[in-house]
């Protein structure tokens, strides 16, 4: 459960709440005016630059506070209030086992909870964070289109619950459609029946706030606990920005039930878990209350939630709960329908039969469109079953979307309470690489996600890109991990919530620009490309500042060297000073961080970078002026010579960083630290050196050495590329039946402990990403002539049946994807479920890079 030692962080636009409304209309887009629109912004960033050089530089808090000025992608015409209205519900919180909410700052949410009976401690066993309490069970998405509907699955214990939910846009709707959620429940074969008796909890709560005027308008519980609204109404709203909402409950036909409700005000939502659970607590004691007193012949005493609805002090609830006991198997469904007109027909059609139909004809549509976008069946060389289980990964990418709101903390100094900042609030709409442990965004992971979720729906992947892009900053930085809101914050360690601004993250968004470029010319697909012509458009002002920032604040010592400037060379605690910013935490650098180190992996990342930026920038029709520089740059990073003098080991031919360093290094107990009253001194682990460091090649082969390989650095011909992919075959070093590991094998930090606390993390496990890029490559050069395509594909093929035996075998196993995987067993590890990079597996299957 540790977290992850990547840290978290910050922000964007001004307008502030409101913003994003589906009834503002959104600017006319550029259009074909974008070349002119292009440079003019061009002319602003290198304004914007130069007024933040004047104010002082990368910790200049006007520069990092405020944002880049340029027209917002999130504003391109193509997200249109239609567009807005279609995505406006959906399940954006996916930080939970169920929750649903709108891409507006203040939302209505919902979120669904419930108790298991059959925990020794029933009464604080609440579901409702996503994969809370650890262990308890297992869950994920079993379809999911990332706009219209979802089907889930839960397993807790011996009792299976299935949530299925799908949107609806009716003439009659208001704004943003109606949605329907069904909730079915069922034992296990065999299973105690005595524990059949389940309480959920399904709540609904307006994030304007208990004083509004257009808070919650409730029916108060009726005394036997049965709503009577017509055709099962439990509650009518009006909301700011959607206006007049009514909510049903319907349940199975042959479903015991019963039900509770209570009516709230409440201000914070970071902490519902514990108010349900308090909730509980309040119902029990009022139930021990009346048998004390004698007025209920109960004996038992069950988990409900008192019935009470808040009144008085002038303030509205503004959060409703709905307890739905039902006695297994059962189910039970919730109905929002926006606006008043024609409910009854609107019901209809979101519940029973109608429900099951409309959810059967989704999941039809999603299997088509699956096979539409990524072939029919499994060919001959994947696992078997590797077809469902991609739906199923592919679902769990998308329903794990969120919407989030909110402000980040920026540190301006290093460990300087004073000198924090928040910045923002920003509005982001990302993909996560976790629901359960990192249920928000996260910079590097996101280039990866959108190769996948743009093959699904490009607009959707421009709209993820589009919010991230608008976070940046006036100097150009985005924050590499996005903890924005009480909600994200609160499932943070504080250590980990300041973002700097000097830290980078590698900029793998370039990936799917670079992509979306080369589809601008590709023939055909010119009816496709206009919305991609666009989006890049609007986005080359941004990408060039970005790639301007890492120019200046991640430039190496020498003309084309990068490094990784957030390494720390006073920690004395650590095996090897922990290097965040590359995304690999704990791979072996430089033993003392110094400026004149130079890391491979970063100086590769940037050759992307200014390959992309040519590449948009020829695809564009642009001036060759605009984008020469970039051609200019990536042919500098892409010359081997250039690279060979920096970073090659001419006597293994291995690709390496530079710094001072050396492998005499170890951790020792020292005496003494004082650990306040009660403990007193004690001894603690200190780094302790026998050498004194040099500055050379560090001698670490691990995928950071792949890079140049990874990203297509030598031509075919070249008899380097040979020689790299003998390395990447070698078994002593990477090469393993379950994919490549982290670090080779021969290495003193292999499996090794960075301190006590810190297990290896990029120290030998595989990880999908990085083999991603492996067989991207591998691929790449088995598609050119040259004298070592066959070579290429070799490795090809059997890198691939490795890693989808393992990712696709794991999951049968455990049901689960997971974050890494061991090189030795091929078990999953880490964090789970994972379904951000590590669904990359999808596009292996599939060849498609
Ligand atoms: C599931 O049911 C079996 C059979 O009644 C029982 O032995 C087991 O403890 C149950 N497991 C859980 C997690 O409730
Ligand atoms: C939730 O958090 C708020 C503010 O942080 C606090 O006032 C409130 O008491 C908390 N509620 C519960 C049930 O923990
Ligand atoms: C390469 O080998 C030579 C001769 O053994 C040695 O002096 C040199 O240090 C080696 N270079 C590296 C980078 O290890």
């Amino acid at each position: 459960m540790a977290p992850r030692r990547r840290r978290p962080g910050a922000k964007k636009d001004d307008e502030g709440p409101g913003r994003g409304l589906p009834s503002t209309a959104a600017e006319p887009a550029p259009g074909s005016g974008l070349r002119g629109g292009a440079l003019f912004l061009l002319v602003s960033a290198v304004l914007a630059s130069a007024v933040y050089y004047l104010r002082g530089g990368i910790g200049s808090e006007v520069g990092v506070l405020s944002r880049f000025q340029a027209p917002l992608m999130t504003d391109l015409a193509e997200f249109d209030d239609d567009y807005r209205r279609r995505m406006l519900w959906g399940t954006y919180r996916p930080g939970l086992y169920f929750g649903l909410r709108t891409r507006l700052p203040k939302s209505l949410l919902t979120g669904l909870a419930w108790f298991q009976p059959a925990s020794r401690d029933a009464m604080n066993s609440v579901r409702h964070l996503a994969g809370a309490p650890p262990g308890a069970t297992k869950f994920g998405w079993l379809r999911h289109d990332g706009a219209n509907f979802g089907i889930q699955e839960v397993v807790d214990g011996n009792m299976t619950i299935k949530t299925s939910w799908v949107k609806h846009h009716h003439p009659e709707s208001g704004i943003g459609g109606d949605w329907s959620v069904r909730v079915s429940a069922w034992l296990r074969e065999g299973a105690e029946p005595a524990l059949k008796h389940v309480p959920f909890i399904f709540y609904i709560a307006d994030e304007h706030g208990p004083d509004m005027t257009t808070g919650i308008l409730g029916l108060r519980a009726n005394p036997d606990g049965k709503p009577t609204g017509r055709g099962g109404r439990v509650l009518v709203g009006r909301n700011e920005d959607l206006g007049d909402w009514s909510l049903y409950l319907q349940c199975g036909k042959d479903t015991q039930w019963d039900l509770h409700s209570t009516g709230l005000p409440l201000d914070h939502y970071h902490n519902v878990t514990e108010m349900m659970q308090g909730l509980v607590f309040m119902g029990v004691q009022q139930q021990l209350k009346q048998q004390r007193e004698g007025q209920s012949s109960e004996n038992k005493v069950r988990l409900v939630i008192p019935d009470g609805w808040w009144a008085g002090d002038g303030v509205e609830p503004n959060a409703a709960f709905f307890q739905v006991d039902i006695v297994l198997p059962g189910e039970f469904e919730f109905v929002f329908l926006s606006g008043q007109d024609e409910q009854e027909a609107r019901l209809e059609a979101l519940t029973g039969s109608r429900l099951t139909s409309l959810l059967e004809s989704h999941t039809t549509a999603f299997s088509k469109r699956f096979e539409e976008t990524f072939g029919v069946g499994d060919a001959a060389d994947v696992p078997a079953d590797f077809a469902e289980v991609s739906k199923r990964a592919l679902s769990n990418m998308l329903g794990g979307i969120g919407y989030f709101y909110g402000s980040s903390r920026v540190a301006l100094e290093k460990n300087n309470p004073e000198k924090v900042r928040e910045y923002g609030p920003s509005e982001l709409f990302t993909s996560v690489p976790s629901r359960s442990f990192f249920p928000r965004g996260f910079l590097w992971d996101e280039g990866f996600h959108q190769l996948m979720i743009r093959r699904w729906d490009p607009q959707l992947s421009r709209d993820i890109l589009a919010h991230w892009l608008d976070l940046m900053n006036s100097v150009g930085w985005i924050p590499r991990e996005q903890i924005l809101g009480e909600e994200a914050r609160a499932r943070v360690p504080d250590e980990f919530v300041d973002q700097q601004p000097t830290v980078g993250n590698p900029p793998t968004l370039f990936l799917p620009f670079l992509k979306m470029a080369k589809g601008l010319t590709d023939p055909g697909q010119r009816a496709k490309e206009q919305a991609d012509r666009e989006f890049l458009s609007q986005a080359y002002p941004r990408l060039c500042h970005w790639y301007d920032w890492f120019l200046r604040s991640q430039g190496g010592p020498i003309k084309g060297s990068f490094r990784w400037t957030a390494r720390d060379a006073t920690v004395t605690k650590e095996l090897n000073p922990k290097t965040l910013d590359s995304g690999l935490d704990d791979f072996p650098r430089a033993s003392h961080p110094s400026s004149k180190e130079r890391h491979l992996d970063l100086r590769c990342w940037m050759a992307l970078a200014a390959e992309a930026l040519a590449t948009i920038g020829e695809a564009l029709d642009m001036p060759l002026e605009s984008y020469q520089h970039y051609r200019d740059m990536s042919e500098e990073l892409r010359d081997l010579q250039l690279l060979n003098a920096l970073h090659l080991d001419t006597n293994t031919s291995q690709y390496l960083d530079f710094g001072m360093h050396t492998d005499d290094v170890q951790l020792e107990w020292v005496c003494c630290e004082y650990h306040g009253e009660e403990r007193g001194m004690e001894k603690y682990l200190a780094r302790k050196e026998y050498s004194s460091p040099e500055p050379r090649l560090v001698p670490h082969f691990g995928y950071p050495s792949l890079f140049p390989l990874f990203l297509h650095l030598f031509d075919a011909g070249d008899p380097m590329l040979s020689t790299q992919i003998d390395l990447l075959r070698n078994p002593d070093l990477l090469w393993s039946d379950h994919g490549l590991r982290s670090l080779a094998k021969t290495s003193p930090f292999y499996g090794q402990k960075n301190t006590p606390d810190d297990p290896p993390y990029w120290r030998g496990a595989v990880w999908i990403n990085m083999n991603f890029l492996a067989l991207r490559s591998l691929h790449h050069y088995g598609q050119l002539e040259g004298p070592y395509k066959a070579k290429a594909r070799e490795a090809y093929a059997e890198l691939k049946r490795n890693v989808l035996q393992t990712v696709v075998g794991e999951y049968l196993k455990s049901g689960y994807i997971w974050e890494q995987y061991d090189d030795v067993t091929g078990y999953g590890k880490g964090c789970h479920p994972f379904t951000g990079w590590s669904a990359l597996f999808i596009l292996i299957g599939r060849d498609a890079y």
